[in-house]
């Protein structure tokens, strides 16, 4: 039965529809509880052909970017040449990420029940036979010919990301006496994006187990933020940006991030747990400001989809507390966000940011609302992540830009005292400066 309909059992009367409009929403049971049809054979624990063909066609993916990354930054320096690499590299990785959400709303989850491969294959073609199979036996269920390709152009979509990463640590190592900051950064991602491969391995593995999956969305965040630094770094010792005013604003910002990133939870909270249609109505949840609740059991992060961690079914009244919490705290960085983007606004140097970040807000109150008012349409939900996105490397790219700045040595200035080592490790070295707009060959270790 579904989380909201077993509530419903439990708590007759309480709203909670069975379909929305966009005939979309929850039926009689929620097809990730379904049970899956059995593996033809018991899989070992990392099918590696299968990881390779995935490679490959990762690599196929990958291919059309990286050419015309290639093409386009041809004899350009490092810096330059990174730059563009991982600004092409954030921009896929959002797409990836509203691919990824795409594949959760539409229930493509587990399109294809194993990993890395579909039926141990590397395309729903090879597999069409267990496909086909599988949607005899459930018309509805989990396995169906679209959810499946769904699911695996998730999986190829990431792969081409990861190869995008790898590359980006080859040329950021190869060049990393020419980098404004540490190769490290690169390796750091290069290690997360294998991180989040296996918190999707475990969404599959562990079926939509909601703490896994709000920890996929979280670490895909990490990732946008670990690309935008580095883009950030590479901007600021290409062409520093005219002075900014952090006193008014960087305190402010960061703990904007800290909230925004708690915001986010909740948000992946509500939506790995089914929680969207269990507040109805707007700015009220079901006709009361404080309804009840069940917080322990809402918030208890060891249990499956559905279900109280002692086994039985979760109460109506958990899904109401994962909602309300989340439209609750949204109030908060709402708040703190929008006195940001207006500081931010009222300063010449900084109004773009402040724009920028005013406009996502209302983005996000906008498709936000729409999601409960209109019931949950796929198109609200898909804006609202990716908005969620937005936001979270918008700040961190604020923050990153100001910090670099910060710790980048004035022209013949001696190095600011306290700096952290972590963060920068801009040379002062004028060879080391030279090579960050050099071309290729002249690097310093011609010189
Ligand atoms: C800064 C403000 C907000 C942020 C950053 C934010 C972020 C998020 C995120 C990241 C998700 C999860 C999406 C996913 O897993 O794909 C989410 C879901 C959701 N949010 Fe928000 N949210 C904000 C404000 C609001 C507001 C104001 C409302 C309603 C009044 C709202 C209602 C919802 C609902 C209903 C869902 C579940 C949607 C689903 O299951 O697909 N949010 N939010």
């Amino acid at each position: 039965m579904h989380v909201c309909a077993a509530a419903q059992s439990d708590h007759a009367g309480a709203p909670c529809p069975r379909v929305s409009p966009a005939g979309r929403g929850p039926e009689d049971e929620p097809e990730s509880l379904r049970p899956v049809l059995p593996l033809p054979r018991s899989p070992p624990p990392v099918n590696v052909d299968a990881l390779i063909r995935l490679a490959l066609v990762g690599g196929l993916l990958a291919a059309v970017p990286l050419t015309w990354w290639l093409l386009s930054q041809r004899g350009q320096p490092p810096a330059r040449r990174l730059a563009a690499l991982t600004a092409l590299t954030l921009f896929l990785t959002l797409d990836l990420l509203a691919f990824g959400v795409f594949t959760r709303l539409s229930d493509s989850g587990l399109g294809c029940p194993d990993w890395p491969g579909c039926y141990g294959l590397a395309s729903p073609v090879g597999a069409q036979a267990h496909i086909a199979q599988a949607e005899a036996a459930q018309p509805d269920g989990p396995v169906t010919w679209a959810k499946a390709w769904i699911e695996m152009v998730h999986r190829y979509l990431a792969m081409a990301v990861g190869l995008l990463i790898l590359i980006g640590a080859v040329a950021a190592w190869r060049h990393r006496r020419a980098l404004p900051h540490s190769p490290g950064w690169a390796a750091l991602t290069l290690v997360w994006v294998v991180v989040q491969g296996l918190f999707g391995k475990y969404t599959v593995t562990l079926k939509l187990y909601p703490a896994i999956v709000t920890l996929h969305l979280l670490g895909a965040l990490v990732l946008l933020g670990l690309l935008a630094l580095q883009h950030m770094s590479y901007r600021q010792a290409l062409a520093p940006p005219p002075a900014m005013h952090p006193q008014t604003w960087r305190r402010l910002a960061g703990v904007g991030l800290g909230l925004l990133t708690v915001q986010v939870a909740l948000g992946g909270w509500v939506s790995t747990n089914y929680a969207v249609l269990a507040c109805q109505g707007f700015p009220a949840c079901n006709g009361s400001f404080w309804p009840s609740m069940a917080w322990s059991q809402g918030f208890s992060p060891l249990r499956p989809l559905g279900h109280a961690q002692d086994g039985g079914l979760l109460a109506f009244e958990a899904l109401v507390a994962i909602h309300w919490t989340h439209r609750l705290f949204a109030m908060l960085v709402l708040g703190c966000l929008g006195v940001l983007a207006w500081r931010l606004w009222r300063q010449p140097v900084e109004r773009r940011w402040g724009q920028a970040l005013a406009g996502l807000l209302a983005l996000q109150l906008v498709t936000g609302v729409s999601n409960v008012v209109l019931s949950w349409p796929l198109a609200a939900a898909l804006v609202h992540s990716v908005g969620a996105a937005l936001l979270f490397t918008l700040l961190v790219a604020l923050l990153a830009g100001e910090a670099w700045a910060r710790h980048a040595p004035a022209p013949g200035a001696p190095q600011p005292g306290g700096r952290r080592r972590s963060m920068a490790v801009m040379s002062s070295s004028p060879m080391r400066a030279s090579a960050l707009t050099a071309g290729p060959r002249s690097g310093p270790r011609k010189a």
